[in-house]
């Protein structure tokens, strides 16, 4: 009886560790453990034993289930990971953009123009460089020169965040916050642009959106002067647009950079499209940042992404920008 028993666990034990699957595996527990499983049947002549060998062959019977009850937790438990490896492999998604070199779908004239200018600039030697969404006043204002309660912060119909002391905390209203970012994280020489996404508290219209985009452009280095930011607007705009385009500077404010300028796009037929703001670096703006003005000078520009995207492409009202109308997005 007890090589009985033996063969039953071996084979059962062997039997268990081949199952090719879960409901396999059940088939087998049923058979070999169940009420009317081999072992069971040969249990039930235990009563016909002597008392000592009775013993004996009780405890190889207790064994070998435990062999089998063993043998099936742990196939049932290789069993299932291998369910799950294969489960997740069968549902998993490629949510990669590019296959086999084609975009799937394609990206928002917003992208398009911003990806387009970091090419530029990067083709200039310029690194880009990001900055959060959520600013402190400090760098949104403070450090660019704007003291608190300086008109010129009217400019901007600021979107406060009620986090910390009243009025600390924003949604930056411009990308130049994050040049105070790369001024005190980094030694100069600098050549940075910074694109992004700015707020401002406006009603949207056909020229405006209260959630834009700009790209800021900050070079710190030694003798810079205004010839190094006119001959570089001027570069950007002949490599962005082409050669049949130029440049021109009207004398402008900000309280960052002194002088102060705005530029301009002049078309081939002459006309104009006013594109953003520029300047020297104000000395103020350098020391909140830690660097020596009489060592360093720089110059810094701004421009606003969305507007240029759609006079690229002819749009005539931003709002169309995101109403995610996917017949206006296929056009682009
Ligand atoms: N931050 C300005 C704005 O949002 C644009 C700007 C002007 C950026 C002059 C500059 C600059 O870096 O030098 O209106």
């Amino acid at each position: 009886m007890l090589d009985q028993i033996a063969r039953i666990a071996d084979a059962g034990a062997a039997e268990v560790a081949a199952a090719a699957t879960l409901d396999e595996l059940r088939a087998f527990e049923t058979r070999l453990l169940g009420k009317k499983s081999e072992l069971n049947d040969l249990k039930a002549k235990l009563g016909g034993l002597q008392p000592d060998e009775r013993r004996t062959v009780g405890l190889a019977f207790n064994d070998a289930r435990a062999r089998l009850e063993g043998a099936v937790e742990s196939r049932r438990a290789a069993l299932a990971t291998a369910h799950r490896a294969a489960r997740l492999d069968a549902e998993r998604l490629d949510l990669t953009e590019v296959v086999a070199g084609r975009r799937l779908g394609h990206l928002h004239l917003v992208t398009q123009a911003l990806e387009r200018l970091e090419d530029v600039f990067v083709g200039l030697g310029f690194t880009v460089a990001e900055g959060p969404e959520v600013e402190t006043d400090w760098r949104n204002f403070g450090a660019l020169n704007f003291p608190p309660g300086h008109p010129a912060r009217d400019m901007y119909d600021t979107l406060y965040v009620d986090y910390g002391e009243p009025g600390a905390t924003l949604l930056r209203t411009h990308t130049s916050p994050v040049q105070v970012r790369v001024m005190t994280s980094q030694p100069p020489p600098i050549y940075s642009v910074m694109p992004g996404r700015v707020f401002r508290q406006d009603t949207a219209d056909a020229t405006h959106l209260p959630v834009f985009h700009q790209i800021e452009g900050l070079v710190i280095d030694r003798d810079i002067t205004f010839a190094h930011l006119a001959g570089t607007i001027d570069a950007f705009t002949k490599a962005f647009f082409g050669g049949g385009f130029a440049s021109r500077l009207r004398p402008s404010y900000f309280p960052f950079t002194e002088p102060s300028a705005e530029f301009d796009i002049i078309r081939p037929d002459g006309t104009f499209l006013e594109l953003g703001g520029c300047g020297m670096v104000h000395p103020n703006v350098l020391a909140n940042c830690g660097l020596d003005p009489e060592e360093w000078q720089g110059f810094a520009f701004g421009f606003g992404i969305d507007r240029l995207a759609i006079t690229r492409f002819g749009v005539d009202d931003m709002r169309d920008l995101i109403t995610n109308d996917v017949r206006f997005l296929r056009q682009f």
